[in-house]
């Protein structure tokens, strides 16, 4: 069964928003969860973040950065996807927590809207911090918005909003004692860095490692990782952990191992662009 995308757009600079016609994934899936795309018989198998769910469509945002979403950001509406399975992975722990903050950086605010949303429905007050390197790499800023009591807007650069990092804004509502659970989604070094903030404060914190996996369907290895001295796979056991549990020093080292061989695929699909999505 081949799956429509129905509506495709770029939201951000290389920066990708799809609406799948996916039904069986769209009526079970839950704030944190994922689901893996084949683009078609020959594709290799990617995971991605359910970033939304509307009716039957199911909305994945991925920024183009290696050979399989270089390839997905060629498709457009009306195109067809080979597989979707889904949804995969611990949804999130959603429940009357108090006052909440959910942090994004870069792709990782695409998570954000259905956590936010079902955190807000089960009573919570929300704050939202994103972040990303400058304007142009914001995304779904007014969607977030409508489901947050108040939202942060940062650049690294000062294009938009406040000049710094999200953890900065965080460290203020910290001291000011207005914080009960955190969330935090983004690139590891970000997780890392944001979630020390909490320590001292004992607030409940939670990160995603969506970005170490790779097949997401526990076969490969790639998502060890150790949480409280234990080996875990993030694709089967997370994605989401509590922050101060992770090892992040060697997540941070396996996540290294990947990146010469995801440059070289990436330069051979450059070389070789058909429909076979660069096999
Ligand atoms: C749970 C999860 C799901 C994801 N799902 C998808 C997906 O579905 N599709 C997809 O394409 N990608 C996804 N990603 C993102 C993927 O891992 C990206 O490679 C990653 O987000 C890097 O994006 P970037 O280059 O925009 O980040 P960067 O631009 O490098 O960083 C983004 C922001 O993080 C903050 N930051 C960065 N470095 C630091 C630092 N040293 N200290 C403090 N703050 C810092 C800053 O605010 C910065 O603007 C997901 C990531 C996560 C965590
Ligand atoms: S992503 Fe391959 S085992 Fe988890």
């Amino acid at each position: 069964m081949a799956y429509k995308i129905e509506k495709a757009e770029m939201i951000a600079e290389n920066i990708f928003e799809f609406w799948i016609n996916a039904p069986h994934v769209a009526k079970n899936a839950r704030a944190g969860q994922f689901l893996v795309i084949r683009i078609n018989d020959k594709g290799e198998r990617i995971p991605l973040t359910v970033s939304g769910v509307d009716g039957d469509l199911v909305r994945i945002v991925f920024m183009k950065v290696g050979k399989t979403t270089m390839f997905l950001s060629t498709l457009g509406e009306g195109d067809f996807i080979e597989d979707v399975a889904g949804p995969l992975g611990h949804p999130s722990e959603i429940k009357d927590w108090g006052r909440c903050v959910v942090i994004g950086g870069g792709v990782g605010i695409a998570c954000l809207p259905i956590l936010a949303k079902a955190l807000k429905e089960s009573g919570n007050e929300i704050t939202g911090i994103i972040g990303a390197r400058n304007k142009s790499l914001l995304l779904l800023k007014d969607e977030l918005a409508s489901h947050c009591d108040e939202l942060v807007v940062c650049t690294d650069d000062g294009s938009f909003g406040y000049h710094g990092f999200p953890v900065d804004i965080l460290k203020k509502k910290l001291e000011e004692g207005v914080v009960d659970c955190v969330w935090i989604i983004g690139p590891a070094i970000m997780m890392k860095i944001t979630s020390l903030a909490t320590v001292p404060y004992n607030v409940r914190t939670f990160v995603s490692l969506n970005p170490i996996m790779v097949d997401g369907t526990g076969m490969c290895g790639s998502c060890r990782v150790t949480i409280d001295g234990e080996t875990k796979f993030a694709c089967v056991d997370g994605p989401e952990f509590e922050a101060a549990s992770v090892d992040w020093n060697e997540l941070m080292t396996r996540q290294r191992t990947y990146t010469e061989e995801e440059l070289k695929a990436r330069e051979l699909f450059e070389d070789h662009t058909c429909e076979c999505g660069g096999h």
